[in-house]
């Protein structure tokens, strides 16, 4: 949450923004004694800059490098940050290359054409990866991140809807999409943004995620698709795509209504592929036409970027496409974004060639021993009652074991782990069981076997602490800071 408050100026005790009479404490800029001074005795670091406001003056960029850097250090321990999927570490290979293409444009096509023509690479192995019919036939683009890849998912879903239902002359009005009530926040922007009722199927402890139960209740002739995810993002979690798409072959036997399916596969398009190959999740199954990733969670690339790849060229409405110049010639676009980083797309690359399946395959099945590990650690422990353990994506969510106790909760467990610099956040699960809150660690390419066995102890005296009170901790207060 931001603090809007302005912070008290250490050096003068009065309020930072509010320096409009501050000329004469003086940025000198460059050529003057501040250079001479020691670092931490400058002037910016030894007072203040305006929080607020651009200053008025120079500084050096020594200066200006230590006050960022400092301050960033109040950010938490990125690595011990087990709330975020985001990828946050790449080897230093990838940190060179990042360097050295820091200056592209994505959009900048035509300039930058050996990193358009990368990019198309990557989207084409994604689409093989995925299961494809062919690599040639399907249509792909990176984006910033798995919102816009499932944004133009739904986009295509929705304008494919409208063609049909126009080409009928029927109504366009009442557009509506179903999904999981444990959705992602992005689907519930593109439904508002793009005025498509959501349809949500309730999560429950008997269907833990969608899977097809009760669907005729929802599909109707103004429903524009199913949103299936692998890798649930409360609990981490696979919807069983194959069995929904059943449902829905039930539903065309029974209405004619012929409902495609876009799979979020934020987390688990990097994962399933090689954890679980067997799995038919993909353009394996008929009725999925479209399939989103996010390349910075398990794509194992730093934020921020993503991939969205349809089944063939004929699944995304030509309508929706623009033109880009290329080379002289054009090449196909369908984005949200103008600019974007492109130095993103030449790291994913660059992991692509470094590691190949194999590679892949070893640094996700190290996460998920990783969780499993954990998952197994915690499942033994009384106050817990595991979610589920890690074996789809490496992430899993537990619960406190009702009539533990009366004395602390999940939230006060979160904070003493704080204490020691883990981040491991407790939330309520979504509507119909926002009663019960959950606890949830998501395991990435970093976490060592030998950091999961500090956090097992970690947890143990921390709950042991908990349980040993005497009183309750204090609720007064608590608030949900976490959000999906
Ligand atoms: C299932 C799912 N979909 C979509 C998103 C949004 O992804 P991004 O942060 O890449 O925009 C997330 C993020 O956690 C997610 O878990």
């Amino acid at each position: 949450m931001t603090d809007l408050t302005p912070r008290s100026n250490a050096a003068s005790g009065d309020g930072a923004p509010n320096r409009t009479d501050r000329p004469t404490r003086g940025f000198s800029g460059i050529g003057d004694s501040n250079q001479l001074n020691p670092i931490f005795a400058r002037e910016g670091e030894a007072t203040d800059f305006p929080l607020n406001r651009l200053p008025d003056r120079e500084s050096l960029p020594e200066t200006a490098y230590q006050v960022v850097h400092d301050e960033s250090m109040l950010d938490g321990n990125a690595r011990l940050n087990l709330a975020t999927f985001v990828g946050t570490w790449m080897d230093p290979f990838a940190t060179k290359l990042y360097a050295e293409s820091a200056d592209k444009n994505m959009v900048d096509k035509d300039e930058y054409p050996q990193t358009a023509a990368i990019e198309t690479r990557c989207w084409k192995m994604i689409a093989t990866l995925w299961n494809a019919p062919s690599a040639e036939g399907a249509i792909g683009t990176s984006t910033i991140g798995s919102s816009e890849a499932c944004m133009l998912g739904g986009l295509a879903l929705k304008r494919r809807w409208q063609l049909a239902r126009r080409a009928e002359g029927k109504s366009t009005e009442k557009p509506n999409l179903i999904l999981s009530s444990a959705v992602q926040v992005c689907w519930e922007k593109f439904c508002n943004y793009f005025d498509v009722e959501a349809r949500y199927v309730p999560i429950s402890d008997e269907h833990k995620v969608l899977d097809g139960h009760d669907l005729e209740k929802y599909v109707d002739e103004n429903t524009i698709g199913v949103v299936g995810i692998m890798g649930v993002t409360y609990t981490g979690m696979y919807e069983p795509i194959a069995q929904i798409a059943a449902a829905l072959d039930r539903i065309q036997a029974e209405t004619g209504l012929d409902v495609k399916i876009h799979v979020d596969g934020a987390s688990g398009g990097m994962v399933a592929p090689f954890l679980q190959p067997e799995l038919e999740w993909d353009f394996r199954v008929e009725r999925v036409v479209s399939i989103s990733t996010s390349a910075h969670k398990y794509g194992l690339v730093y934020p921020g970027l993503g991939w969205v790849v349809w089944r063939t060229v004929e699944d995304l409405p030509q309508e929706l496409v623009f033109d880009v110049t290329y080379l002289g010639g054009h090449m196909p676009s369908f984005a949200l974004n103008f600019s974007r980083p492109g130095a993103q797309v030449l790291l994913q690359y660059y992991l692509f060639l470094r590691l190949g399946w194999d590679g892949f395959r070893k640094v996700q099945q190290a996460s998920q021993d990783v969780a499993v590990y954990l998952s197994g650690e915690i499942g033994k422990m009384d106050a817990f009652d595991l979610w589920n353990d890690g074996t789809d994506i490496p992430v899993f969510a537990w619960q406190l074991t009702p009539g533990h106790t009366d004395k602390w909760n999940l939230y006060h467990l979160s904070e003493r782990l704080r204490l020691k610099g883990w981040l491991i956040p407790a939330y309520p699960m979504p509507d119909d069981i926002s009663d019960l809150v959950v606890q949830r660690i998501v395991v990435r390419n970093g976490l060592s076997r030998n950091l999961a066995e500090s956090l097992v102890l970690d947890i143990q005296e921390s709950v042991a602490y908990l349980d040993a009170l005497e009183s309750p901790m204090p609720v007064e207060g608590q608030v949900v800071a976490f959000t999906h």
